[in-house]
């Protein structure tokens, strides 16, 4: 067996294709600078496959990978490649044995938009990314800079600084885009849950499931828009709750739940006095936890009407809280959360959001972890809203073998009747890495 690829080898090999990639742009094909870098790549190339062994080298999950080592935070040569393999729809090149340079050379061509499409080579194989998954890449993308985006305005008002809401304006449009082109990757990214950052998570699923119900409910852009920042930010009053109070784990005190019961109005005031939000989704942050049946808090005068958009942020917020893990509750499966809900509908909640938050879940929700009448466990993958029909990839066996996400088996069944849901947390199975490898 061959050596596996050195990080110095792979930096070389990585400096010799982005050299010939800038030397194409530059001179023509035959100059002498051309033929410099080409035989600069030649070299690093017999080095790297003289072994017998292929070499792949592509981006995986935003990083670029070359054979088993990658470039994590590497702002250089090796976000530039992401970023030519990101446009020319490519997730990586499989460099077989053999590969002659002007092979490379050619491939250089294409890479920096210069070649001919479809790329074809004998020894040197391009990944496309499949259609589903390239969304996936997309939406992945927008969740991180939302979470940034959140977690950045969180800081910058815990340290006194003016925060600027922008990049959560910018997430909120690239997540309404998104939502016309696969509302089901929109959905399903939601479903990305973390302990340890649970705040900023829970802001972004929120605003991810309003979306969701806003576009159902066939809202205008610049409705999505207000209902999309009100998510974001629908909790921004806590960060003048005490941190003990938030995180704390168990029972409030009735002192720390009068606290607590004041973040939707200091909200409302941090984003007045900063003039953070437009004035609707203001209301929205105020509104949050303000109940169909006349409770909640803030208190409110009789007659006092609620703005239907708040009803979708409460919903989507209870839904993405009773499906997440805190410091106090232990999760439920969202087909639990969901019966949770149907109890709340006409009390606490109001019952056209808790209805349009259902049917756009479905009878089986998308990213559902079940076991299938054989016993296999598996995730919802896709669903079909006009015959039930479903779709579930096979992640671990009867015997309990885990199966890989992106490979495991997809069986299409003509219903999801006999799916019973199971705890994905008991089994440790995440949706979301199954269903970003699509259906
Ligand atoms: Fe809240």
């Amino acid at each position: 067996m061959s050596e596996p690829v050195s990080r110095t080898v792979a930096e070389r090999l990585l400096q010799a294709l982005v050299g010939l990639v800038k030397v194409q742009a530059l001179y023509p094909e035959g100059h002498g600078a051309e033929a410099r870098a080409r035989k600069t790549l030649a070299e690093v190339l017999h080095q790297v496959l003289g072994g017998g062994e292929s070499l792949l080298l592509g981006c995986r999950d935003g990083y670029l990978v070359v054979g088993d080592v990658p470039f994590i935070g590497d702002g250089g040569s090796a976000a530039e490649v992401v970023a030519w393999l990101d446009a020319r729809g490519a997730e990586g090149v499989t460099l077989r044995p053999g590969v002659r340079a002007e092979e490379v050379a050619a491939f250089c061509r294409w890479l920096r938009n210069a070649g001919p499409d479809p790329w074809q080579g004998e020894r040197l194989v391009l990944t496309r990314l499949a259609r589903g998954k390239e969304e996936w890449q997309k939406g992945l993308k927008a969740y991180r800079k939302a979470l940034d985006a959140v977690q950045e305005v969180y800081e910058d008002l815990a340290e006194g600084r003016h925060p600027d809401p922008t990049r959560g304006r910018e997430s909120v449009r690239e997540f309404s885009a998104l939502l016309q082109e696969s509302p089901e990757v929109i959905q399903g990214l939601s479903l990305i849950k973390d302990y340890d950052r649970y705040t900023y998570h829970h802001s972004v699923n929120v605003c991810l499931l309003a979306l969701r119900v806003g576009q159902q409910w066939r809202l205008s852009a610049h409705e999505l828009e207000t209902l999309g920042m009100g998510g974001l930010f629908h909790d921004i009053g806590k960060t003048r709750t005490p941190a003990a109070v938030v995180r704390k784990a168990g029972p409030l005190t009735a002192q720390e739940w009068a606290a607590m019961c004041r973040h939707p109005e200091q909200g409302r005031e941090l984003v007045e006095e900063m003039a953070l939000l437009p004035p609707d989704s203001t209301l929205l942050v105020y509104e949050h936890h303000m109940h169909h049946n006349g409770g909640g808090y803030p208190g409110r005068a009789p007659g006092y009407r609620v703005h239907p958009l708040s009803s979708v942020i409460s919903v989507s917020d209870v839904c993405d809280a009773m499906t997440s893990h805190r410091s106090y509750n232990r999760p439920l499966s969202l087909p639990g959360a969901m019966q949770q809900l149907e109890q709340l509908r006409g009390k606490t909640l109001d019952p056209a959001a808790v209805d349009m938050l259902l049917a756009v879940l479905g009878p089986v929700p998308l990213g559902a972890v079940v076991r299938l009448p054989s016993g296999e466990l598996g995730v919802v993958v896709a669903v079909s809203g006009e015959d039930e029909a479903v779709a579930v990839r096979v992640v671990r066996t009867t015997t309990g073998e885990e199966l890989d996400p992106a490979t495991g088996p997809v069986l299409h069944l003509g219903s999801g009747r006999d799916l019973h849901p199971v705890d994905p947390l008991a089994h440790r199975i995440s949706p979301v890495e199954v269903l970003q490898h699509g259906s």
